[in-house]
């Protein structure tokens, strides 16, 4: 059991925390905003976009699952 997560662990997290902000608030509304010509477009984005946040949540959790680390010892388990 390791003392840290990694460096890309620790990238990751940071990642996805700002991606689904993202998309909770800024992407979501731009696709329910979007009209005409461009509705298509938009929606690929978004749609495209949420699948590479699924998946980039999937690597993470499997990086999670192999890197176990010690639970902090100053809280109470
Ligand atoms: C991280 C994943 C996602 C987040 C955080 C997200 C967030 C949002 C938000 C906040 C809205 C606006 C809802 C409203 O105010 O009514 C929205 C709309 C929408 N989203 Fe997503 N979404 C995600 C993934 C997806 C995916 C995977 C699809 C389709 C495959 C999708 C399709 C749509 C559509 C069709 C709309 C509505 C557009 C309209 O009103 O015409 N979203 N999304």
């Amino acid at each position: 059991m390791s003392e840290t997560y990694t460096r890309g662990q620790k990238i990751l997290h940071w990642l996805l925390a700002v991606l689904v902000l993202f998309w909770l608030l800024i992407s979501g509304q731009l696709a329910e905003s979007a009209e005409g010509d461009q509705k298509g477009m938009i929606l690929m984005f978004h749609s495209g976009g949420a699948l590479i946040i699924f998946a980039l949540m999937t690597w993470r959790y499997v990086k999670r699952r192999k890197n176990l680390v010690q639970p902090l010892s100053a809280l109470k388990p």
